[in-house]
C-alpha cells in the first residue's frame, strides 16, 4: 500500500460509505439485560452501586419486562434476593423461591416473546455468601454440585430458557446436562460461565444481590486475572461436558480472552459487560467526564469486534431506547 495511489480516507468521506463497510455492529437483539428480583410487592429499590439500575419485586418485573420488549430486548438474565438464606444454598432448590417463581410468572405473561435466562449460583442463597457449601473453611467442590444439579432442576421447571452456572465448580456443566436430560429438559440450553475472572469489577453486583462473602474471597474457585492459557482450558472442559455457548466475564478487560476463545473454538460467546464496569462509565458520565451514550456504545462496539455474538450489560435498555430513537 503507497500514498498517494492508497488514501485509506477515501472511504471515511461519506457516511454511507462508513456505514456500509463497518465490521461489527450493535442491534437490540445482541443484548441480554440482568434484572434483580425481589421478594414482596410492588418494589421497585434503587441499588446505591449501581446507579439507574433497581431490585424490582415479581409484578414490578413484569412491567420492566414490558419496557424491555417494548425496546426490543428480548432476553433478560434473573438474579434473586431471597428472603431467607442458609448454610448451603439449598433454599434456591424450591419451586417457592424467588427465582423460579418469578420465572414462572413471566413465562405466564410473556411465554415465548422473552428468553429468560437464569444465572445458576449458591452464594445469593448462603448466609455466608460463598458460592457452595463450605468444608474446612473454603467451597467443598462436589458436595456444592448437588445443590447446582438441584437448583438447576427447579429452574429448568419453572421455565427457564437457558442456565448460566456462574459458580465455576469443576465438572458443574456434566451433572447439570445430566439432571436435566434426565427429567426431559433436553432442549433448555447450558450457558456456563466458562471463563469467569476473580475480579473486583463485581464490586457492585455483590451490594445490589447480598451476595457479598463474610469471609474470605473467591479465589480457590474463580480464575486468576494474570492468566489466559486456562481460560483455553475451561472452555474445552465445559464444551465436552455439554455447553452450548460460552459466557466470559468481566468483558472490557478481557478482550484478548474473548478473541482468543473465539479463534480458538467454534461456539458462541456472551460478554458479560459486569457491574464494575457499568458503575465507572455511570459515575464519569454523571460527573459529565465522559460521554455517557458514546462511551457505552463504543465499549459494545469493542466487545462485539474482539469475537463476542451477545453481550449482556446493565446498559442494554438505554442503549436500546438510543438505536429506537435514532432509527439504528
Ligand atoms: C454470582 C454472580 C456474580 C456475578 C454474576 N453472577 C457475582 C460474583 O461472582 O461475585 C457478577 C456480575 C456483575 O458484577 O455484574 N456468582
Amino acid at each position: 500500500m503507497k500514498f498517494p495511489l492508497t488514501r485509506l480516507r477515501r472511504l471515511r468521506y461519506n457516511k454511507i460509505l462508513r456505514n456500509m463497510i463497518e465490521d461489527v455492529s450493535i442491534n437490540a437483539a445482541d443484548l441480554i439485560c440482568p434484572v434483580f428480583i425481589t421478594e414482596g410487592q410492588n418494589i421497585k429499590e434503587p441499588i446505591e452501586s449501581m446507579p439507574g439500575q433497581f431490585r424490582y419485586s415479581i409484578d414490578r418485573t413484569i412491567e420492566f419486562c414490558n419496557e424491555l420488549i417494548d425496546n426490543k430486548i428480548n432476553s433478560i438474565i434473573v438474579f434473586g434476593i431471597p428472603n431467607k438464606k442458609d448454610e448451603t444454598g439449598e433454599i434456591s432448590c424450591s419451586s417457592n423461591s424467588i427465582v423460579p417463581k418469578a420465572i414462572s410468572e413471566l413465562k405466564k405473561v410473556f411465554e415465548d416473546k422473552l428468553f429468560v435466562i437464569a444465572d445458576v449460583c449458591n452464594c445469593e442463597y448462603t448466609t455466608h455468601g460463598q458460592c457452595g457449601t463450605i468444608i474446612d473453611n473454603d467451597v467443598d467442590n462436589d458436595l456444592t454440585l448437588k445443590t447446582l444439579s438441584s437448583q438447576s432442576l427447579v429452574l429448568a421447571k419453572s421455565g427457564a430458557d437457558a442456565l448460566a452456572p456462574s459458580d465455576m465448580m469443576d465438572g458443574r456443566v456434566k451433572v447439570i446436562r445430566e439432571i436435566l436430560d434426565n427429567n426431559k429438559f433436553e432442549k433448555i440450553a447450558i450457558f456456563p460461565y466458562s471463563v469467569k475472572y476473580n475480579s473486583a469489577f463485581y464490586g457492585p453486583f455483590r451490594e445490589a444481590a447480598k451476595s457479598a462473602p463474610n469471609f474470605g474471597d473467591r479465589k480457590t474457585y474463580q480464575m486468576n486475572f494474570k492468566n489466559s492459557e486456562e481460560a483455553i482450558n475451561e472452555v474445552k472442559l465445559d464444551i465436552n461436558e455439554g455447553a452450548d455457548v460460552i459466557i466470559i466475564k468481566p468483558a472490557i478487560s478481557y478482550l484478548d480472552i474473548i478473541y482468543r476463545i473465539k479463534q480458538k473454538f467454534n461456539v458462541p460467546i456472551i460478554a458479560y459487560n459486569v457491574s464494575g464496569e457499568y458503575t465507572m462509565l455511570k459515575s464519569a458520565s454523571a460527573n459529565n467526564f465522559i460521554n455517557g451514550i458514546e462511551t457505552i456504545l463504543e465499549i459494545l462496539h469493542s466487545i462485539k469486534r474482539s469475537g463476542a455474538n451477545a453481550i449482556i450489560s446493565y446498559h442494554a435498555l438505554e442503549v436500546a431506547k438510543y438505536l429506537k430513537a435514532n432509527d439504528l
